[in-house]
Formats: structure tokens, C-alpha cells, sequence
């Protein structure tokens, strides 16, 4: 790691003539550097990282800088491109074409426009968190094939932007101000497996049925919206769906019935009065629900027929009282994985009057929360 600092001193000392030969050839030869260090870590220091590497001295074969140069005031090396932080209000048109990732937080861009990424076909990472969004064109993203991570939370976009990249795997679009999920939205993109678009003034009519149609997402964020209900027409392939912080009143029998692999499930902070009877069977493989602060009046019916239920949080309700199969199954071989955690305060359910059998099927006794009954 010294050498590293050494050469990075002595190539911003050198750097006078910004663009002298001398500048750029120590640069290459610190990305070359660097990557190799990437690649073995743990050889010998020796060889592998001293100041004129012997194993491929690059020098004498690319006497000129082969790779562009990295853009006024960012960082770049290892094919990283670091621009966080610079008041920057468009994208930088320097990019160096082999770049893998570009960090551009924290900015003040407001645009992409058509030719922003020409050229840029290695890029698997593109972070535009924090800036100031608006407006991306139609085509900005047709030439990175292989972006795998697109980062646009905390912008001012009105809609997810269309021509995504089929490669892409994960998308995050959290707090702007998408209101609606179009038709073919996501068509086509076989590798999308994380969607986080948490704090968007997002309704359920303004998903399209079709949006998502042909996708297998695993993991959907949709938390701090204006959801009335559970949105029916998300990937059937789901396994984590995270509906906290909505106006949910209501779950009912068809709500989960397209999300069948489902081990996660987030509801919390709704206002969640009923949950019919037969819907939580839906969701066989559930392992964890969330479902505190709601107005529930009564334990989910169901609970005790989910075999592999380890987490179930009820507390801030409205949960008068608990019958003694409410959680476990009358035959206790049936459930094949014990319960790590129940919570069940703040309920003004009279916690004295509870039978004990009502936990038989729970790890231990620190895995029940029931609170304030030691008063
Ligand atoms: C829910 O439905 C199941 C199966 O139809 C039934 O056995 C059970 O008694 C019902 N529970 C409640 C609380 O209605
Ligand atoms: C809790 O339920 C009771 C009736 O069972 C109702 O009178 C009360 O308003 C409910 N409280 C809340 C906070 O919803």
C-alpha cells in the first residue's frame, strides 16, 4: 500500500504539464499496477508491486497514453472512475472507454443526454445517486450492454427511464417522483433481480399490469409509497417483497397468490385491519413477516400452518387477545423450523392470561417479545 501512496504523491507532483508524457505514463503504469494487485493479492510484495515491474514492463510498448485521460477533478484507476462530491452538472465527457464504474453521487447534474455513455461498453457500474435528475434520454443507455448497476436514487425523475439496459441486474430509483410503472417497462431484462423504488408517489393504478411481465425479480422494494393494497401484478418469481410505510388496509385471499416462492415479507407501519383467512397460505415457504404497527385486531389467521415461519412481528396493534394454537400447529412435527422471534407488545391483549403452550413451537423463551407484562 505505501508504494501505492508514493506513486500517487509522486504523480500528482509530476503532474505540472498536466498532460506531459511523463504524468501519463506513470498513471498507466499505476493502473497496471493496481490491477494486478487485484488479482493477487496475496503474492509476494517484491516483484509484483514495485515501483518498475518486471514482469510486463508496459513502457516500452505503449510509449503513449493508449487510455484517455480521467476527467478534471475525478480519480481514476483500476478502471474506477471516482467523481463524487464535485458540483459537476453534466455528465464528463473524458470518460476513459475501459472504464467498469463510474461513482458520480452527489452531483448536480440535471441531464443525460444521448452521447453521454458512447463508448463505454465495458461499464457494469453507474451510480448518479443524489443529483438532480430530470430528464434522460430515450437513448443515453443503448451503448453500456453490460451495465449491471444502475443507481439513480434520491433524484427527481417522474418516470423509470425506458431503454434500460437488458443486462441490467439491479435498479435503484429510491425517493424521486415516479407515479408510474409503464407497459414493457422492464421487457426483455432476464437479469434483473433487485428493484428498490421505495419513496415515489407511486399508487397501485399507476402499475401497469404488464409492466413486469416476463421478468424475475427476486427482491422488490416498494416501501414509503402511496399503495392501498397489495400490488397484484409483480414478478411471480419474488422472493422478498417490502410494502412498509403504505396505506395498506386490507390483505386478501388473492393478494399473494402469484407470489408463491415468497420468504420475506414486509407490511409493517400500514394500516393493516383484517388479513383474510387462507391468503397467508399462498406464501408456503414464508420465513419472516412483518406486519408491526398496523390495526389488527386478531393474530393472522394461518399462522400455524407455515411450516418454515421463523419471524413474525406483531407488536404496535390492536390484538385483544391470543388463542393457543394461534402461532404453533396441534401436531408439532409439522412445523420443520422453530420461531426466532414473535413480538407481540404494545397490543393490549392481557399477556397474563396467555398459556404458555401458545409458544411450543418457538427456539427459546428469549425468541417472544410480549413487553410491558413484567410491569
Ligand atoms: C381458516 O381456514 C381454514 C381452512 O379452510 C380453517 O380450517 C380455519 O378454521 C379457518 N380459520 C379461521 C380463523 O377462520
Ligand atoms: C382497537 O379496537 C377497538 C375495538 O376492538 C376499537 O374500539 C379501538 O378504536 C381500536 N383502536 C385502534 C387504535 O384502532
Amino acid at each position: 500500500m505505501k508504494e501505492y501512496v508514493l506513486l500517487l504523491l509522486l504523480a500528482l507532483g509530476s503532474a505540472k504539464p498536466f498532460s506531459s508524457p511523463s504524468y501519463l505514463t506513470l498513471k498507466n503504469m499505476m493502473l497496471k499496477d493496481m490491477e494486478d494487485a487485484d488479482d493477487d493479492d496475496d503474492d509476494d510484495d517484491d516483484d509484483e508491486n514495485s515501483l518498475f515491474p518486471t514482469r510486463q514492463p508496459i513502457m516500452p510498448f505503449f510509449p503513449f497514453d493508449l487510455f484517455p485521460s480521467c476527467p478534471f477533478g475525478c480519480q481514476c484507476y483500476s478502471r474506477v472512475v471516482h467523481c463524487s462530491d464535485l458540483g459537476l452538472t453534466s455528465i464528463p465527457n473524458n470518460i476513459p472507454f475501459d472504464t467498469r464504474l463510474i461513482d458520480l453521487q452527489n452531483n448536480k447534474i440535471k441531464e443525460i443526454k444521448e452521447n453521454d455513455f458512447k463508448g463505454l461498453t465495458s461499464l457494469y457500474g453507474l451510480m448518479l445517486n443524489n443529483n438532480k435528475l430530470t430528464k434522460i434520454h430515450p437513448k443515453a443507455f443503448l451503448p453500456v450492454k453490460k451495465l449491471r448497476r444502475l443507481y439513480l436514487s434520491h433524484n427527481l425523475l417522474t418516470e423509470i427511464p425506458i431503454n434500460l439496459p437488458k443486462s441490467l441486474a439491479e435498479l435503484r430509483i429510491h425517493d424521486n417522483k415516479v407515479k408510474k410503472i409503464q407497459k414493457e417497462t422492464f421487457k426483455g431484462m432476464n437479469a434483473l433481480h433487485v428493484l428498490e423504488m421505495s419513496a415515489n408517489p407511486l399508487e397501485n393504478d399507476g402499475i401497469d399490469p404488464a409492466a413486469f411481465e416476463g421478468v424475475t425479480v427476486f427482491h422488490i422494494r416498494i416501501a414509503d409509497a402511496k399503495l392501498t393494497s397489495v400490488p397484484k401484478g409483480l414478478p411471480s418469481s419474488l422472493l422478498e417483497l417490502h410494502l412498509d410505510d403504505n396505506k395498506i388496509s386490507t390483505v386478501e385471499l388473492e393478494d399473494f397468490k402469484r407470489y408463491k416462492d415468497l420468504q420475506r415479507l414486509g407490511l409493517g407501519n400500514n394500516k393493516i385491519k383484517d388479513i383474510e383467512n387462507g391468503s397467508l397460505a399462498n406464501i408456503p415457504h414464508v420465513r419472516e413477516i412483518h406486519l408491526e404497527k398496523n390495526k389488527l385486531k386478531k393474530v393472522p389467521p394461518g399462522l400455524q400452518d407455515l411450516k418454515y415461519l421463523q419471524v413474525i412481528f406483531l407488536h404496535h396493534n390492536n390484538i385483544t387477545r391470543v388463542g393457543v394454537n394461534d402461532f404453533c400447529p396441534t401436531v408439532t412435527k409439522k412445523k420443520k423450523s422453530l420461531y426466532s422471534a414473535i413480538s407481540l407488545f404494545n397490543n393490549p391483549v392481557k399477556y397474563w392470561e396467555l398459556q404458555p403452550a401458545t409458544f411450543r413451537c418457538v427456539l427459546s423463551r428469549m425468541s417472544v417479545q410480549l413487553g410491558n407484562f413484567r410491569k
